[in-house]
């Protein structure tokens, strides 16, 4: 039987609701599931993923059973179903490094269990447990964790999905090490299913196409789970900025700094995200054209739509003998690849590799 033993670097809101994602494909794997871009990656539905085991750091969630861990006070993300038996998959204890730097550090308390843990007891764990693909979900700006668990999976000659803006996939001398290895990896940082950047890059790929100039854009994001309140932390967001911006150089824009970003935590929110997004540009015989658009998604749910694609992509690259970068699956996957593509290019390349 088809199956794909996946580990979580993280039991927070993305991996909350990726679990519940694959909870209700695994209780119907024949139901047509809404938002489900692809039911089929390589041959692998979502049905055939299994989560055998988490990492995290909080004193709320490790030692506990997944299922435990998703109702922590810093879980805002909805739950819509309950987990099946990958609820009963524990959360272990992983070295903390700047996991909780930031505003973090003042919401979530850190587990004992966690001061003696190593990056040898995480791959030795990722072993054990015979997990085919690690996704890392860590806070933005925790660089040293997300490659201490980056160097844990490539030790266990585990695949990655790194979902954070951190650069792994991105970082020459990384991605070499894994293609010497023969292990793969996507990343880097999520390119939410329908979210600020597909709208935002998708705007501006439709009036450059048209021979339109660009003379002004921002996108503006707000939200209220405990992403946002990382992010605003400026420590902390430097990376989703500069990641956000390469989405926008390779829709075709020039001038991208800082013209996205996360932009304001709203605790009331929840994990509801708001994104503002505005265009203007210059059109024939010099008339103007203004775009001011509005997006409010859940936030979360938003993630767990791209990391079903990602985690089947990782194992189906890991079948074919692939390693390193799989450019088909990470330009559509992500914001930061490297090998950025416009997304109606990048579409193509992924559905493509899926088929
Ligand atoms: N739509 C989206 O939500 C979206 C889209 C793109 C990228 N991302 C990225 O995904 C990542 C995760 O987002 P989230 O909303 O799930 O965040 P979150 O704050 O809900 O979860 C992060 C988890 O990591 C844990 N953690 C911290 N340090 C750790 C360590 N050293 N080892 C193990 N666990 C540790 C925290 O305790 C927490 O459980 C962020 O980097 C975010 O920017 C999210």
């Amino acid at each position: 039987m088809k199956s794909i033993r996946v580990a979580l670097a993280g039991a927070g809101n993305c991996a909350w609701s990726f679990s519940q994602f694959v909870a209700i494909a695994q209780a119907d794997p024949d139901t047509k599931l809404p938002g489900l871009m692809c039911p089929m990656v390589g041959g692998y539905r979502l049905s055939d993923v299994h989560i055998v085991a988490a990492f995290d750091v909080d004193a709320k969630k490790v030692g506990r059973p997944l299922a435990e861990a998703f109702t922590a006070p810093t879980i805002s993300a909805t739950g819509f179903t309950r987990l099946g038996t990958d609820g009963d998959s524990m959360v272990l204890p992983a070295p903390l490094l700047d996991g909780l730097d930031g505003p973090l550090g003042a919401v979530v308390e850190q587990a004992a269990a966690t001061r003696s843990a190593t990056e040898e007891d995480v791959a030795k764990a990722l072993v054990e447990w015979e997990v085919d693909v690690l996704v890392i979900t860590l806070p933005t700006g925790a660089s040293q964790a997300v490659h201490m668990f980056a160097n844990a999976a490539l030790a266990a000659g585990v695949a990655v999905v790194n979902a954070t803006p951190e650069e792994l996939a991105r970082n020459e001398d990384i991605r070499s090490r894994f293609a010497d290895a023969g292990v793969v990896i996507l990343g880097d940082d999520l390119r939410s299913h329908v979210g600020a950047t597909s709208l935002h890059t998708t705007l501006v790929e439709l009036l450059l196409s048209r021979g339109l100039v660009l003379t002004s854009t921002y996108q503006l994001n707000v939200g209220g789970n405990t992403d946002f309140l990382n992010l605003a932390d400026s420590t902390r967001s430097a990376t989703k900025f500069a990641s956000k911006a390469n989405a926008l150089r390779a829709a075709g824009m020039t001038d991208v700094e800082g013209a996205a970003g996360p932009t304001g935590f709203i605790e009331h929110l929840a994990d509801t995200k708001v994104c503002f997004a505005h265009l203007q540009a210059t059109s024939v015989l010099g008339s103007e054209v203004e775009i001011d658009v509005k997006l409010k998604v859940e936030d979360s749910p938003n993630a767990a739509g791209v990391i079903a694609n990602a985690v089947r992509a990782a194992k189906v690259a890991t079948d074919r003998g692939l390693s390193g970068v799989v450019d088909e699956a990470s330009a559509l996957l992500f914001k930061s690849p490297p090998h950025g593509l416009p997304e109606s290019e990048a579409r193509s390349a992924f559905l493509n590799f899926a088929s």
